[in-house]
This record gives structure tokens, sequence and C-alpha cells, in this order.
């Protein structure tokens, strides 16, 4: 779609990966860089073409990740490319703290046009998706003058302080750094297939997360006057590619309004039409008053941004700031991003072949056990694996050993959460080349299922 080259529908391996030249290069990382991350598999990018991806030995994956979420509109994409490129011989850099450009004055515009919140409205712009929830929980604490913020058990808001302070998703994220922000309380996210509470329908969970936070939470703990906001993934990401039930955030809009508590959507991983609108929360007709985004929002290069009402965004001179915010390179690249995906009706392009992938792993269950669920909307899909349906004991290994797999077949798939494999190609995937990627992923799940004797 966004490229020029042939089209693309099956991966293509010439060497074993990680063949010698990944090999060199996966030693020399290991030597100079720290090694703080926790990589799915040996993959060393060389170059990437929209949904194709090419290693330092040759071989050609189907990009079934987005690197990480990132690059909704293909890798490269030559509207992108050619936006930032004229940019680049323009003007650099003038940092927006400090001076004027109308660059970032267009995009800011565009932003508060297509982002969910109450309008008039202002942005503030960032470097990355933490650096958006930093200035988040700020604008939350500032303009409500209290202090405390509630966040979920298993969501992922990033790694500075204050948004590690929120990260609840594995506790190695936190653990060494403490002690963190205080004033933060989790609550138990309503997570349909592993209700943290006893409900008879999975759909009865959203309410028993509702009446804990006010039950526990605000007749025991925190008085709600004292809370800012609520920080939320409207579709967890990290944390497993968990969709609430459909009742949950309209309670939780109508909790948050009856205390005056703001709702702050992030929507770093579920943002730019990746579940089929321009932002997750529109999925519920609900309007947060904050929205923080970063990731897909420039197409692959670094830029972040918060969205949020008037009188939410109301840091005085002096109160808020980054040097490179709203860079001007990142800015006509968002700008880019965002023309293409209304021109090639991505959000439609989503939540359609999205149907359609959930429509055959749902079959799949009849094929295999290991499949406990399988949830999402538009291309951000999970499939939880299981030992066995009936104790849905996680299947953790058997989701390495099939990730494993799919890498050295030419899927690059990755995992969220204990046991879910996550779906999240670029939106401009070629259909045959998605649905090949699916009927390969659960072939794996079958062939392991079958050897594991499960
Ligand atoms: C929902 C969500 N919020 C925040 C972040 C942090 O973004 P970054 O890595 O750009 O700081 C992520 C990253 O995965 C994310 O998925």
């Amino acid at each position: 779609m966004a490229g020029t080259r042939a089209r693309v529908t099956s991966p293509r391996i010439i060497v074993e990966p990680p063949g010698p030249r990944a090999r060199e290069i996966i030693e020399k990382d290991h030597k100079y860089i720290m090694q703080s991350f926790a990589r799915w598999y040996p993959l060393v990018v060389e170059r990437a073409e929209d949904y194709v991806v090419y290693d330092a030995d040759g071989n050609m994956y189907i990009d079934l990740n987005s690197g990480l979420g990132v690059l909704n509109v293909g890798s490269s994409n030559p509207a992108v490319v050619e936006a930032a490129t004229a940019q680049l011989r323009k003007l650099i850099h003038y940092s927006l703290t400090d001076f004027y450009y109308e660059e970032a004055v267009v995009l800011a515009e565009k932003l508060v046009e297509i982002v969910p919140v109450k309008k008039p409205a202002k942005v503030f712009f960032t470097n990355s998706g933490a650096e958006s929830i930093e200035a988040s929980i700020k604008v939350s604490r500032y303009s409500t003058g209290r202090q405390y913020i509630i966040a979920f058990l298993g969501a992922f808001h990033g790694r500075t302080m204050g948004a590690v302070s929120l990260t609840a998703s594995k506790a190695v994220q936190r653990y060494g750094f403490s002690p963190l922000l205080p004033s933060v309380v989790h609550v138990p996210y309503p997570y349909p297939y592993r209700c943290p509470f006893a409900v008879d329908d999975p759909r009865e969970c959203g309410e028993r997360v509702i009446g804990y936070i006010e039950e526990w939470i605000f007749g025991k703990l925190v008085d709600p006057s004292e809370v800012a906001a609520f920080v939320f993934e409207p579709i967890q990401g990290e944390g497993g590619y968990i969709v609430p039930p459909d009742n949950f955030f309209p309670e939780l809009e109508k909790l948050a309004r009856r205390h005056g508590i703001l709702l702050v959507s992030d929507e770093v991983q579920s943002g730019f039409c990746r579940t089929g609108k321009w932002f997750a929360i529109e999925n519920w007709g609900v309007k947060p008053d904050v929205v923080a985004t970063a990731k897909a929002i420039a197409g692959g290069l670094p830029l972040g941004a918060v969205i949020g009402s008037e009188r939410v965004m109301s840091i005085k001179p002096g109160g808020h700031a980054s040097t490179f915010g709203g860079n001007p390179v990142s800015a006509v690249a968002a700008l880019a991003v965002i023309d293409y995906i209304r021109r090639e009706k991505l959000c439609e392009r989503a939540a359609r072949l999205g149907e359609k992938v959930v429509k055959r792993l749902v079959e799949a269950m009849d094929e295999t056990k290991m499949i406990g669920d399988v949830r999402g909307k538009g291309l951000m899909i999970g499939v939880e694996l299981v030992r066995s349906r009936e104790t849905k004991e996680p299947a953790s290994k058997e989701l390495g050993e099939i990730l494993l797999r799919l890498f050295k077949r030419g899927y690059l798939v990755i995992g969220a959460g204990v046991s879910t494999i996550r779906i999240a190609p670029p939106l401009t995937i070629d259909e045959e080349a998605l649905m090949n990627a699916i009927e390969a992923i659960i072939d794996e799940i079958k062939r392991v299922e079958r050897e594991k004797g499960l």
C-alpha cells in the first residue's frame, strides 16, 4: 500500500536467523548497550519498507508488531519520508519552548480536530509515550489542585519515574526503583477472561471494578475529592491486549464526573486508527479530558503529544517544557501521517481487517484447545494461550516457543501479558500477507500443542 516494491505476501528466509552478520551485531550490542531490555528473539533489522522487514543477513519478514505499535502507516511511508526530508532542509530544530514556528501550530490544530476531548482544547508536545504520561500527570495535578492518581493493575504507561509509578504490568519494571511517586493507587482492570472478582458473566467485570473503587478505595483509602485523575489504557496493551466490557468506560466516566475527577486516556499504543477509530476510547463513546499519544503519531520519528481540554491544559509560563518536543521534522511527518490515514481510510481498513482476523482465530478455537480467548478491536488483537481451557493455566513457555518458531519462519510477532500473542501489524499490510501470517500463527499453535501433548 505505502511502498512501491512488488507485492509481498509471504516471508523469505535464506539463512536461519540469527545469521552470521546478525550474530556479530548482537555480540557488540551485548558489549556496549545496557542490557535492560527483554528482547523477544534475535532479530537484527537492517531495513524495512511498509510491512516488510529485512534483517542483516538478507532474510525478509512480515511485520506483525509495527516496530512496537509505531508503524501504523508502514515503515518509511513515502509521504512521511518526503515531508520529513523537505523539512530537514528547511528547518531541523528551533526549540518551541523558547520560540515559535508554524509546523507545530498547524499540527496542534489538526490534533485538536481529531482527538475526542472536550473543545476548546490545547496541545503539549513531547518526544515519547512516557513523557506524554509525565505531562498528563502534571496537568492533572496542576489544574485540579489534587494529588492522587488512580491507575490500573496490568497497566503500562512507560519507564520514567512518574510513568513507571503508574505502570503495574510486570514487577520487574518497578523493581529496584522505589520510592516511586506517592499518592498513586492501583485498582484491578476489568479483564473479562480473568476477572479479579467472582462473576457469573464476564460482562459484569466492569461493574465490579467500579463498585470496588467506590466501596474500597473511596470508602476506605482516599476521599474522591483528593483524586486528580483516572489514568487508563482503553485497551491494555503490554498487559495482554485486554478489552474491558462495553459498559466499563461509560460507568467510569459517570463516576469521574460525579467527583470532578479527570479522565486521562493513554492512547500511546491504541491511537491513530489502530483499533478502527482514531482513538480507542471512541469505541465506547466516552470523551476524556486528556489524551496522551506518541508511538504512531509521526510515522516512526520521535514525537508525542498530550491533548486536553483548555481548562486542564493550564500550566503557567515556565511550568513545563521540552527542548525537542514538537520538533519541526517530526511535526511535518505527523501531518503527513494524518493526511495519509485519512486519504487511505486506514481506520476503516483496520476495522475491516480486524474483523476478518478475529473471525478466523475464533474458528481456530475448534482446531486447537490452546487458544483460551480471542479479543481485540481493529488491528489490536490478542490471542491468549492456555495449557488447558478448564484451568486457564497460562501457556507462557509455549508462547515463547511459538513466537521463536514464527520468527524463524519469517513472521515478526511478539507477546503481551503472560501468555498472549499480540497481533498489531501496520494498518497498510497486504490482506493476503496478513491472512498468511494468521495461518502460520494457528499452524504453530497446533504444532506446539501436539508436541507438548496438551
Ligand atoms: C500504553 C503505553 N503508554 C506508554 C508507553 C511508553 O511509551 P515510550 O516507550 O514511548 O515511552 C507505552 C510503550 O509501550 C505504551 O504502550
